[in-house]
């Protein structure tokens, strides 16, 4: 039975190995914040943090992380809601149906981790999560607002 680390506690998850992480995530943990929009590790709506790095939770099958792997959903990116990104994401209401905007938040999130102050381009390169609702340019924003560790728009 795998056992994993998920927003700092242990849980142990009673499927086949091959299962996708999401699945276990939505499914067996019942954190739903994640989503599940292509299902093949191109649009970005399952982004989690393993050892805070983003991550396709879709494509992973469960067995491929490790206990000792932190894995951290968008109910874990912070207590209350206060990681700069989220503020900066209601300082620019960036979210319009909100679908794709947990994985895009944690994507921006594990892209100021490794890069604090990321240039246009790298946003554009590193952030490749799909948004149907067109927010690009404002998670743009939002994330240059974050890197500034300000919440106003602008
Ligand atoms: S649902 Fe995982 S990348 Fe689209
Ligand atoms: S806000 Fe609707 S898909 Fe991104």
């Amino acid at each position: 039975m795998p056992r994993l680390t998920i927003n700092g506690q242990s849980r142990d998850v009673d499927v086949d190995p091959d299962t996708p992480l999401l699945w276990v995530i939505r499914e067996q943990i019942g954190l739903t914040g994640t989503k599940f929009g292509c299902g093949v590790a191109m649009c970005g709506a399952c982004t989690v943090h393993i050892d805070g790095v983003a991550a396709r939770s879709c494509g992973m099958p469960v067995s491929a992380v490790e206990e000792s792997q932190n894995i951290v959903t968008i109910e874990g990116l912070s207590p209350d809601g206060s990681h700069p990104v989220q503020k900066a994401w209601l300082a620019h209401d960036v979210p319009q149906c909100g679908y794709c905007q947990p994985g895009m938040i944690m994507a921006a999130a594990a892209l100021l981790a490794q890069n604090p102050r990321p240039s246009d381009e790298d946003i554009d390169s590193e952030i490749t999560n799909i948004c149907r609702c067109g927010t690009y340019n404002r998670v743009r924003a939002a994330i240059h607002t974050a890197a500034n560790g300000g919440t106003q728009a602008g």
